[in-house]
């Protein structure tokens, strides 16, 4: 039965772990390596003698009493690590010290039967009210059996887990997380934000000072462009850009996607909603236009309008895969950052020059995460058409 309890407390432990519980895990581990030994030498020492086996249970008893010892000094740790979690924790873990104090009784040869009975199943009804609550709270997602509340709310210890991130990080499915970071944009902020293939950094088009600011965190190179994000291609068509039917169709076949279309630039840009940052996105004569395919960016565009987009790493560094990555490289000098959690693409967009299309047919500036040769095929085949 000791055995048994041994092996469950393993398991929860491994749980623990996967839940990314670690003091759990720790604690659910230790105790389980205590309550195999305790075990072991119970069944050693109960075993039908045969001498020898006794004798194998009493010369190590000495090691198992130094190791109770020292298992009580780790627990005394563990109480006060537990005191700052929950009541049902604390319990398990005093209870746990009081068994290590039979052990070490046990070991010693002097250990009241009524006393172990006792601390068996205090610790019994405790580990049964502790499982039933984790799990029932866990399968309905909310705290319906009460767990306690922390005893010892270490005030510091709590800020630290709060404040380390430097700005606003929320996530990307919720609906207020994506409003907190579109009225960010709104006022001029910069944000980092997922895109359909690595982390960018984003700007509203009507704050030329907001995209100044993408150079200045990016120690981008000032003549290096930006580009420009839509959520659909019935924007641009709403903004009349002078677009040869030719360009239509191979934009209407590559977008939305990893593939970012360099077109020439123009007033009808203002149409669109880019304002005072005219001149401050793509080159003098060409701008880059890129349709999303990633639901919650394009929600967030609708939100905001055209957002002026960058690769979210500093100059000359590898390319953001997660949002951690941003808050950690770039989030001191952020105002928020949308977490979407492991990027969809490793590698950046394709990049095609558009602004010859008609007359020389278009080149590849940059090959990203589609292939130079898709492309190729699909503007082949629009062409033809
Ligand atoms: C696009 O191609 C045209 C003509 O080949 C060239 O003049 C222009 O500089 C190119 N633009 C970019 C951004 O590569």
């Amino acid at each position: 039965l000791i055995l048994i309890g041994g092996f469950v407390q393993l398991l929860a432990g491994f749980l623990a772990f996967r839940k990314y519980d670690h003091l759990g895990g720790a604690a659910f581990l230790t105790f389980s390596a205590l309550w195999s030994s305790y075990g072991a030498t119970k069944v050693l020492c109960a075993a039908p003698v045969s001498g020898h086996l006794l004798d194998i249970g009493a010369g190590n008893t000495e090691g198992f009493t130094a190791g109770s010892v020292a298992f009580l000094v780790l627990n005394a740790f563990l109480i006060i690590l537990a005191s700052s979690f929950n009541v049902v924790l604390l319990c398990l873990t005093l209870a746990m010290e009081l068994l290590t104090i039979c052990f070490l009784l046990f070991t010693l040869e002097n250990l009241p039967l009524p006393f172990e009975t006792v601390v068996l199943s205090i610790l019994s009804v405790i580990c049964f009210y502790g499982a039933t609550a984790s799990l029932t709270n866990c399968m309905f997602g909310k705290d319906l059996l009460m767990m306690g509340p922390p005893l010892l709310t270490v005030q510091s210890s709590k800020k630290d887990r709060e404040d380390p991130l430097p700005c606003v990080c929320p996530k990307s499915h919720l609906t207020s997380g994506l409003r907190t970071i579109a009225e960010l944009l709104n006022t001029g902020a910069v944000c980092g934000v997922p895109t359909d293939t690595v982390y960018a950094l984003a700007a509203s088009c009507k704050h030329p000072q907001a995209i100044e600011k993408v150079y200045r965190i990016k120690d981008r190179p000032q003549e290096k462009p930006i580009c420009i994000f839509i959520s659909n291609l019935e924007q641009l068509r709403a903004a009349a850009p002078p677009i040869s039917p030719l360009l239509w169709e191979f934009m209407e076949n590559v977008y939305p996607g990893g593939v970012g279309c360099i077109i020439r630039k123009g007033e009808w840009l203002k149409k669109l909603g880019v304002g005072a940052g005219y001149s401050r996105v793509g080159t003098q004569d060409s701008i880059m236009i890129r349709v999303p395919d990633l639901t919650v960016l394009v929600h967030l565009i609708d939100m905001t309008g055209p957002l002026a987009i960058t690769s979210a790493n500093p100059s000359g560094e590898a390319d953001s895969t997660h949002h951690d990555m941003v808050i950690s490289r770039l989030g001191h000098k952020l105002e928020g950052v949308l977490c979407d959690g492991e990027s969809d693409e490793v590698v950046a967009s394709t990049v095609v020059n558009c602004t010859k299309i008609d007359e020389s047919g278009i080149t590849i500036v940059r090959e990203g995460c589609i292939p130079a040769g898709k492309v190729m095929q699909i503007f082949e085949r629009v062409k033809n058409r």
